[in-house]
């Protein structure tokens, strides 16, 4: 699902842009490594998750504009501890992880807006091992904009932005800005890797984060953590309808995108916990009987009233299971942190074979 062999040229379009540094030295570079969609493949996908049972709808279209700001409302809930738990943790173990790592380049998938590489990026500072920082994500203007603010906080760093849907085509990591050979650190943070069925979907990634990093390189992997039901289900159930707005909006999302007539007031949010499988599933729920057309399918779906849609799961994890998912993806766990109880990250190298 990834492609690890560099996209074409014509896919492919490398830029540099001035920001020099004191010796007047280029230090922005970015990459695009999005191939143009291959609209059937996309169709094919979606028609296969929609006839499972329970029908299924890709994770990957909750996040539109509208559907990423909705996100960034949910890090910021009162039951949402996910994200500002993480970010103490890592204020807590950055200098230890760049000890361990003795990394001088950070690669962040789905770095978003950096947040949280700003707290490794400040450990690797104060070590005085910065060098490079890797941004991947979808998002160009994201990324242009980090590589500015972060080039202009950092007088000596280098950015090398991926412009690149991390999870189905990211390309070789690069290494060649700081071209010395010099050991990484890959944050894949945030949770993330709890939306990958970690028996398919999660293996076939990490494989690939695997096959992308070298020898003395680390992973550094945010899980959220098992614990009372109670406070996992709050987290996706929040009282203010946050995370039921962004559930609901992946049925906006399929209307613009497939030609879809979803009505959305007909389906209501659903999280439940699932605690043979320890994850959290979010459902929509068809309110009535309806029938929906995919025009850009050409394909009609009928719903039964309480019929459910899966929409996402957010896989929990304790430390033999993180180790176990590493270890099936070729990765050693060398160290564990936990913060609260609530929520870890996992130090990880590629195993030596
Ligand atoms: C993207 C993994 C951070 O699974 O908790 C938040 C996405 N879904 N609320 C998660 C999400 C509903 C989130 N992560």
């Amino acid at each position: 699902m990834i492609r690890l062999i560099p996209q074409p040229e014509s896919h492919m379009i490398s830029e540099m842009t001035r920001a020099p540094s004191t010796d007047g030295m280029v230090r922005i570079r970015i990459d695009r490594h999005l191939a143009p969609a291959d609209e059937s493949a996309v169709q094919d996908e979606l028609r296969q998750a929609i006839a499972e049972t329970p029908r299924r709808i890709p994770t990957k279209y909750f996040y539109n504009d509208h559907g990423s700001t909705l996100f960034e409302r949910i890090c910021e809930l009162p039951e949402y501890y996910q994200t500002r738990t993480e970010a103490a943790l890592l204020h807590r173990i950055a200098d230890q992880v760049v000890r361990t790592s003795g990394a001088r380049e950070l690669v962040e998938l789905g770095s978003g807006a950096s947040t949280k590489s700003r707290i490794l990026l400040d450990a690797l500072d104060a070590a005085g091992h910065l060098e490079s920082y890797v941004p991947v994500d979808v998002s160009e203007g994201i990324v242009r904009r980090v590589a500015n603010e972060l080039t202009a906080e950092y007088p000596n760093l280098l950015v090398h932005g991926l412009i690149a849907d991390f999870m189905s085509d990211l390309g070789e990591l690069p290494s060649e800005v700081s071209g010395r050979g010099h050991s990484r650190l890959v944050a894949f943070l945030g949770g993330t890797i709890g939306n990958l069925d970690p028996a398919s979907q999660g293996v076939d990634f990490l494989r690939h984060v695997h096959d992308a990093m070298g020898p003395g390189d680390h992973l550094l992997i945010g899980v959220d953590l098992i614990k009372d039901h109670a406070i996992i289900e709050a987290a996706y159930n929040d009282s203010a309808g946050v995370t039921a707005a962004f559930n609901l909006n992946v049925l906006s999302v399929l209307n613009q995108r497939f030609e879809a007539n979803f009505d959305i007031e007909a389906f209501q949010h659903r999280a439940i916990y699932d605690p043979e499988n320890n994850w959290i599933e979010m459902r929509l729920i068809s309110t009535r009987e309806q029938r929906v057309r995919f025009g850009a399918l050409d394909l009609d779906l009928t719903l039964n009233e309480g019929e459910e849609l899966l929409t996402e799961i957010s896989t929990k994890f304790d430390r033999p299971r993180l180790r176990d998912l590493l270890g099936a993806s070729g990765f050693d766990l060398v160290d564990w942190f936990v913060q609260d109880d609530l929520f870890a990250l996992g130090l990880a190298t590629p195993r030596s074979t």
